[in-house]
């Protein structure tokens, strides 16, 4: 028996998160620890992100979101730029028949408009093909900043308290939260983080408020199901409380 078999039978099938959100960090080191140049890291990347996806869709998530770009990210040499946005179209055009085969749906949030036009018709086309799927929703954030999001949301209900759709008394969280661009998603369970960083990095900042986060040292591209396997058992075992007692 596999490790992860080993592990995957200790799973509590009942107790599983809704919502996993990952941020994917560490694939430049990984790339420097065997002196390849960091794009190298990023290509390893995508491995990892298949792999993590067929796990989740096969144990029973329902929703897993991934931090694949970031606003911040444009600040990165062109070249490194370049390959994220080529590894990404690479990735929805090749994994369509794949997700198809295993009820995918794809989604993603972020600035979308503001990424390649090639990246937005090729992302456009695979929402498009999954979007009958039922099974686990694979989130891709995407020129993605927690600060531009909320900015985004402000704007849009500013919007229509002038237009005098909502009332400025009227607003609350819950109002709030429909602005947002994952307003049709729950908030995450579980966060976890590659690389050991302890930090949220932009990432989700209004939807991780009760998020339980589970960091570890392993790179990304050095990711498997055990490691997702463990987070998910280090889950299990925490008692969740949102504030009470
Ligand atoms: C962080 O590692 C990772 C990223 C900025 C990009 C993540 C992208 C991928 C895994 C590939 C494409 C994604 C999909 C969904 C197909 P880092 O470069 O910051 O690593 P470092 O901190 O070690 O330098």
């Amino acid at each position: 028996m596999t490790e992860a078999n080993e592990l995957e039978e200790k799973l509590d099938k009942a107790k599983l998160p809704c919502h996993i959100a990952i941020i994917m960090d560490g694939n430049g080191r990984w790339a420097r620890k065997r002196r390849l140049p960091r794009v190298a890291g990023h290509r390893a990347g995508v491995k990892s992100v298949r792999e993590i996806v067929r796990a989740c869709g096969e144990i029973g998530i329902k929703v897993l979101t991934l931090y694949a770009f970031s606003v911040e990210n444009w600040k990165r040499p062109r070249r490194e730029v370049d390959t994220l946005m080529r590894l990404l179209r690479e990735f929805l055009r090749r994994e369509i028949p794949n997700l198809n085969k295993n009820r995918v749906r794809l989604m993603a949030i972020g600035r979308l408009k503001e990424l390649p036009g090639k990246v937005q018709e090729t992302l456009e086309k695979a929402i498009k093909s999954t979007e009958k799927n039922d099974g686990l929703i694979l989130n891709l954030a995407i020129n993605y900043g927690g600060r531009s999001e909320i900015v985004d949301a402000v704007k849009g209900l500013a919007k229509d308290v002038e237009k005098g759709i909502c009332k400025l008394e009227e607003i609350n969280e819950e109002i709030f939260e429909k602005y947002l661009y994952t307003s049709h998603l729950p908030d995450p369970d579980l966060l976890i983080r590659t690389s050991g960083e302890h930090r949220v990095s932009n990432f989700l900042l209004w939807q991780v408020s009760y998020s339980e986060i589970w960091v570890t040292p392993v790179y990304w591209p050095d990711f498997r199901r055990r490691h997702l396997l463990e987070a998910l058992l280090d889950y299990q075992r925490r008692e969740r409380r949102f504030g009470g007692i």
